[in-house]
């Protein structure tokens, strides 16, 4: 085998209060990326699209994941990546993770490696590492796994797989740019101890009702007492948006990821839809551009064409 094409998918993470914990794939957006073996040595990265991304390999996400990944294999094999995405960078969709995480599934199976799913988030991270300065795998290890994950954490990388009922979700994408790493930045350090209690118990009943399907209790734990209250200044009519979802139906929703993306669960494809239709009304008024995307949560993360 020559080369390989890749399907990588978008990703929310955080889910309200999992911060940096939780995270589940979805089937809409998704980057395509083709890796090819070259008789040349080093990597070659081709930026199949207009968001300006760096080739350098080092500086690139999926370029430092992949030379980690041969690195840990002794492999020197010239590589070409060709990387048509639609998950636009600093979406809040996982953006970095998808080209990474495409880019370590591919040359794994292009190559034969055999690393494993986990040693896979691993490499990943590296490219999310540079995109955000930071070690986090709530999109990388939900880009791989499909469906919904936990990181238990994040060094050493324990995922857990959760079992979750049929659930859709409706992403609302406004066309502005935050970037992760001042996402990051302007978080608090310190949280007091019953803010952190709330959130606790919020991540505990949350996955307790995604493997029970109490959707009642899964509404009532979507609530983020620490990060959204600081982040959602930064996404223009985010409250607006929540309760124009709500009030269409949804079980809950908030920022995906570090934004400016926001995102609703419903528990069927009409409600999703209608979600879709009440919050395009609602976003209207901004005068800021956006994308809306209804999907049910995609049970496989990466996929080969
Ligand atoms: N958990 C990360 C954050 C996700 O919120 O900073 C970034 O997309």
């Amino acid at each position: 085998m020559r080369d390989i094409t890749i399907f990588s998918p978008a990703t929310v993470s955080n889910v309200v209060c999992g911060f940096d914990c939780l995270g589940f794939s979805i089937a809409e957006p998704f980057d395509k990326l083709t890796i090819r073996k070259t008789d040349e040595q080093g990597i070659r990265i081709i930026n199949n699209d207009d968001f300006g991304l760096p080739a350098d390999p080092q500086m690139n996400v999926a370029g430092v994941a992949v030379l980690e990944m041969l690195r840990v294999a002794g492999i020197d094999q010239g590589l070409e990546i060709t990387s048509t995405k639609s998950i636009k960078p600093g979406s809040g969709i996982g953006s970095s993770a998808a080209s990474s995480c495409g880019a370590v599934v591919g040359v794994n199976e292009l190559l034969g490696l055999g690393f494993s799913k986990r040693e896979l988030v691993e490499f990943a991270m590296r490219g999310e590492m540079l995109a955000s300065g930071a070690r986090h795998a709530d999109n990388a290890a939900p880009c791989i796994y499909g469906g919904f994950v936990l990181v238990r954490s994040a060094e050493p990388l324990d995922v857990v797989e959760l079992s979750c009922p049929p659930l859709w979700v409706t992403v609302i994408h406004p066309q502005i740019e935050i970037k992760t790493a001042e996402a990051r930045a302007i978080l608090p350090v310190d949280v007091p101890l019953r803010s952190a209690v709330r959130q606790w118990s919020n991540l505990g009943a949350f996955v307790a009702a995604l493997s029970s399907g109490d959707l009642d209790l899964l509404s009532r734990s979507m609530e983020d007492v620490i990060v959204e209250p600081v982040r959602k200044g930064l996404i223009p009519h985010f409250d607006e948006v929540m309760k124009a979802g709500r009030t269409a139906g949804a079980i809950g929703g908030g920022i995906s990821g570090s934004g400016p993306s926001m995102f609703l669960l419903a528990e069927n494809e009409n409600t999703a839809v209608a979600i879709g239709q009440a919050i395009r009304n609602e976003y209207a008024v901004t005068g800021i551009d956006f994308n809306t995307y209804v999907s049910e949560i995609k049970r496989g993360g990466v996929s080969i064409s």
